[in-house]
């Protein structure tokens, strides 16, 4: 007969008392059913974005100008795949099917962040998107990798930190490079930017007063920043390095009680949640590729 999955023990008030008073929740048992049920919300969205990255990422990998960057690019696509492994194994612990969470769920149940609905579509968007969203992706596992009460996750994520600080440099290296090329190299770089900024600042969802989970998650200890902390913490860490490149995004540095940066315009925040319900144009071709295995995906990539 099949084992009984563990079930949460505490309630909601036990959890956020205890993890308030530094305890880390190391099993299932110690948590309570609110805990399990946000904290299993944010593990897949994180193993979610792993997984449809390595999908989005790969096939301009595979176009890397040079076969050294290309090991390099290579590399970052399978550290991504080692991540969404290791998460989906961390799910698991919590009662979860790893087999039936990657190949057997619809598209549209997949939870990844929306950009990984998309292809990009040259070698200067891969730079792009290591710089904003592998970083963007840091702020977030940097918060959980040092504040996030739930053990096994916390500790695990010190390994990916690592390999997402990696990603970022190779990003940073390659934005400047194209930079610092001709005229055309530079405004492939602009054009990248165009096209990605606006999926970077909604990457970290909602402002908090439009966010319904936003409290239970640093009630719960499971981060300690909220959404508008951490899409700030962003601001702060990638606008200067655009403008230094010469690089056009709205935004100014606002002499305020933060001191910090800040974009030049309101996202429509109830149409960007619409949108990532309707989901991108290609998540049902991944999740395609992923059921049936095939690898031939890079030939499609400037398509
Ligand atoms: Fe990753
Ligand atoms: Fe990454």
């Amino acid at each position: 007969m099949a084992e009984e999955p563990p079930k949460p023990q505490r309630s909601d008030e036990e959890v956020k008392t205890a993890v308030a008073n530094g305890e880390t929740i190391e099993s299932v048992e110690e948590m309570s059913p609110g805990y399990l049920e946000s904290l299993k919300r944010l593990m897949l969205v994180q193993a979610d974005t792993e997984l449809m990255s390595v999908l989005c990422y790969q096939p301009v990998a595979n176009t890397a100008p040079t076969l050294d960057t290309r090991i390099s690019a290579s590399a970052i696509v399978q550290d991504e795949a080692g991540h969404a492994n290791i998460m989906y194994r961390l799910l698991e612990d919590l009662g979860e099917d790893k087999h039936e969470l990657v190949y057997e769920r619809e598209p549209h149940e997949y939870k990844n962040m929306h950009f990984f609905d998309y292809r990009l579509h040259n070698w200067a968007e891969l730079a792009v998107a290591n710089a904003l969203f592998d970083r963007a992706g840091a702020v977030q596992l940097g918060d959980i990798s040092e504040h996030c009460s739930y053990g096994p996750w916390r500790r695990a994520l010190k390994k990916v930190d690592v390999e997402e600080r990696f990603h970022q440099r190779h990003g940073d290296v390659w934005m400047k490079r194209l930079a610092n090329g001709n005229e055309k190299t530079k405004q492939m770089l602009q054009d990248a930017v165009d096209r990605m900024w606006p999926h970077g600042v909604e990457w970290f969802g909602p402002e908090n007063r439009q966010s319904t989970h936003v409290q239970d998650i640093i009630d719960f200890g499971l981060r300690s920043m909220t959404n508008d902390e951490m899409r700030y913490e962003w601001y702060d860490q990638v606008i200067p390095k655009l403008e230094d490149l010469g690089l056009e995004v709205d935004a100014h540095a606002d002499e305020d009680e933060r001191g910090g940066w800040y974009i030049g315009y309101d996202p429509d925040w109830d149409e960007v949640i619409q949108r990532f319900k309707n989901r991108g144009p290609h998540i049902e071709e991944y999740v395609e590729i992923l059921r049936s295995g095939q690898n031939g995906f890079a030939a499609k990539a400037t398509a």
